[in-house]
């Protein structure tokens, strides 16, 4: 087996600019999210080059069944987390359900409250909808990654997660809202759940990278929800996840083991325990 690519000490901390050289040079660009401290540190180790803190934290790590519960004192949380374990990754917060729609002046608060906590970047959900929002954020210096395509804080008005940009009026909307997202000043922009035959005329339209899930092979850069591809979230898997480890089912046989250890008296055993006398 081979050791963990570990890039921390061969280059510096990933930045928006170097994420624009690697779109440049077609190298691809390698994206999980995490939500703790030590999850983002194996990640960092791994070299993964960008950590989303999605508020997909809201479904895998807090049990909701959908991210429109999620606050931003959940988010802020995560990524004071993820900031304590991470060295070389450029960290992006993903900003929650109302935290930007409101107004401008909301957005540009709550996107410094990510930043103050640890971020890099924020995330927003939405293509031309978003557009002055993204310009007013890039203009304070805070970069902006886009989000279009499936976007599940709108999961109210889409009714369900099927693919979005089938058919030539919602393709037009998203090429639409790509092209708005890169003039309004984004970094990145995700493209979730899109047929990949548009998500492959994006990413050639667009300067910035292309972030995809469920988008094909053709996008500058790929993420995934990191406990969908160890195999930890069991409630369902999209087909678009690669299973890269069977987490769920080590822990629960280990925990299985543990319990009938306990059960048993063969844990602990002295070995395990402290005796009166010092040593
Ligand atoms: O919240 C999240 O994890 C996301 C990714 C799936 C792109 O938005």
């Amino acid at each position: 087996m081979c050791p963990p690519r570990t890039t921390r000490l061969e280059s510096g901390p990933v930045t928006v600019a170097t994420l624009q050289e690697m779109k440049r040079r077609g190298e691809k660009i390698v994206v999980l999210t995490a939500y703790d401290a030590l999850t983002a540190g194996m990640l960092d180790e791994a070299g993964i080059e960008v950590i989303l803190v999605g508020d997909s934290s809201g479904m895998v790590f807090a049990g909701y069944e959908t991210t429109i519960p999620v606050e931003m004192e959940h988010m802020l949380y995560h990524v004071a987390s993820v900031k304590r374990g991470t060295q070389r990754a450029l960290i992006v917060g993903d900003m929650p359900f109302l935290s930007y729609q409101p107004s401008i002046r909301e957005a540009i608060t709550n996107a410094g409250r990510f930043l103050k906590a640890g971020a890099h970047a924020v995330k927003l959900e939405g293509g031309r909808e978003v557009f002055e929002t993204t310009k007013a954020l890039v203009g304070f210096g805070i970069p902006v990654m886009g989000h279009i395509g499936l976007t599940p804080q709108s999961i109210n008005k889409f009714g369900g997660y099927r693919v979005r940009g089938r058919g030539r009026d919602e393709g037009k909307e998203l090429m639409d809202g790509a092209l708005a997202l890169e003039q309004a000043g984004c970094f990145s922009i995700v493209l979730e759940k899109v047929p990949f035959e548009l998500a492959k005329r994006i990413t050639a339209r667009l300067k910035i990278p292309t972030i995809g899930i469920g988008a094909g092979p053709y996008c500058d850069a790929q993420v995934l929800v990191v406990d969908d591809m160890l195999g930890r979230f069991e409630k369902f898997v999209p087909r678009f996840v690669k299973r890269y480890a069977e987490v769920a089912r080590i822990t629960k046989e280990a925990c299985a083991r543990y319990r009938d250890e306990v059960k048993a008296g063969k844990f602990p055993t002295l070995a395990h325990s402290f005796s009166a006398k010092k040593k």
